[in-house]
């Protein structure tokens, strides 16, 4: 009996797990660029051939491939894809895969390291510097669900002037400033990398003005219309989020908005997603936990801010596009 319970909850563990392979077998075929590689029928050899790689290891990745409905045999030993909707992109097009690149290479790592850090008590240390670009280009796959929400307050609120604090690669404000061409846009984020790649991809605007700084040791030259914090808090310590907000509305015109996206975790209703983003964060002593739904609340009451709305943007996710008002 008990051998049998045993064997049941193998199984099931490893049922669970099989969703694994697909998110694997994806994120080797983005990293290397296999998928395209394979989009007409071609030998394993010729592949790895053409891309220098261990052929042996190239065909176990066919196998799995084939056994996932992700690669066709289609005879005389080419294999090809099938179910291409399914995969993702290849490098540099905005593709999904820089998402299964974040998840494979930092995340699950990340949370794998939990027995040790619990054990030694200690946590690991995020390097900015290495992750930057990824979690840069990552955060602007939410671009498209958010960008409407902000783009109707921006012109509700007719805003002369916008500043996005950690704006990364600076999608919102190129997606933005193109729309509201009578708008000044500023842009300030830390990493110089990430400044680098913002400032090429918006050079054509003649309205947007990126900057290479730290939010702590920055203040606007005029008040602001707008200002947007967008997955940026859990890069603020808990007990610096509430003068953040108290400083970030001194910052702004009368009836200037704040609007921030950010993942919300903490109440009993978070989605597993949310919660398990906190393990993550909470593995790092430079990373911190995701705001409540009560504290973002809090935080905008004490500081002045009218709370104006709590939209989701990815309910899977947990993500919300917050938005205050300043009144004087
Ligand atoms: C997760 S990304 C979000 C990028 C962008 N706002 C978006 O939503 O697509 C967070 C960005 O904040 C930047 N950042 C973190 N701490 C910062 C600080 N103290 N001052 C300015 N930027 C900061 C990071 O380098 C990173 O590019």
């Amino acid at each position: 009996m008990i051998d049998i319970m045993k064997m049941v909850k193998a199984r099931t563990y490893m049922k669970r797990n099989e969703p694994f392979l697909y998110s694997w077998h994806a994120y080797v075929g983005y990293e290397l660029d296999l998928y395209k590689a394979f989009e007409r029928p071609m030998t394993q050899y010729d592949v790895a051939d053409a891309l220098s790689l261990d052929e042996q290891l190239l065909a176990q990745w066919v196998a799995v491939g084939v056994s996932i409905g992700y690669l066709k045999e289609v005879g005389r030993n080419r294999y090809q894809i099938k179910n291409r909707w399914k995969l993702p992109k290849s490098k540099g097009n905005n593709s999904s895969g820089v998402l299964l690149k974040e998840m494979m290479e930092l995340h699950i790592p990340t949370l794998l390291e939990y027995p040790k850090m619990m054990r030694n008590k200690n946590r690991l240390h995020f390097d900015e510097e290495e992750h930057a670009a990824t979690v840069a280009e990552t955060s602007r796959l939410l671009e498209i669900l958010a960008y409407p929400k902000m783009a109707a307050r921006l012109k509700e609120k007719n805003c002369r002037r916008v500043l996005d604090i950690g704006c990364g690669e600076g999608g919102y404000i190129k997606k933005l400033a193109g729309k509201f061409p009578s708008t000044q846009f500023t842009g300030i984020e830390i990493s110089q990398e990430v400044v680098d790649t913002a400032k090429a991809l918006t050079k054509e605007q003649k309205n947007v003005t990126i900057e290479q700084a730290d939010l702590w040791d920055y203040t606007p030259k005029a008040p602001q219309d707008m200002i947007m914090l967008n997955n940026v808090l859990h890069y603020i310590p808990l007990e610096k989020r509430q003068p953040l907000f108290k400083e970030l509305a001194s910052w702004l015109a009368n009836e200037g908005v704040l609007s921030i996206v950010t993942p919300i975790a903490g109440g009993p209703d978070s989605t597993p997603f949310a919660n398990v983003f906190n393990s993550f964060f909470s593995s790092f002593d430079n990373l911190y936990r995701l705001p409540k739904r009560e504290e973002l609340i809090e935080w905008g009451e004490e500081s002045g801010l009218e709370f104006l709305s709590l939209r989701t943007v990815i309910k899977e996710g947990g993500w919300y596009i917050v938005q205050y008002e300043k009144k004087s």
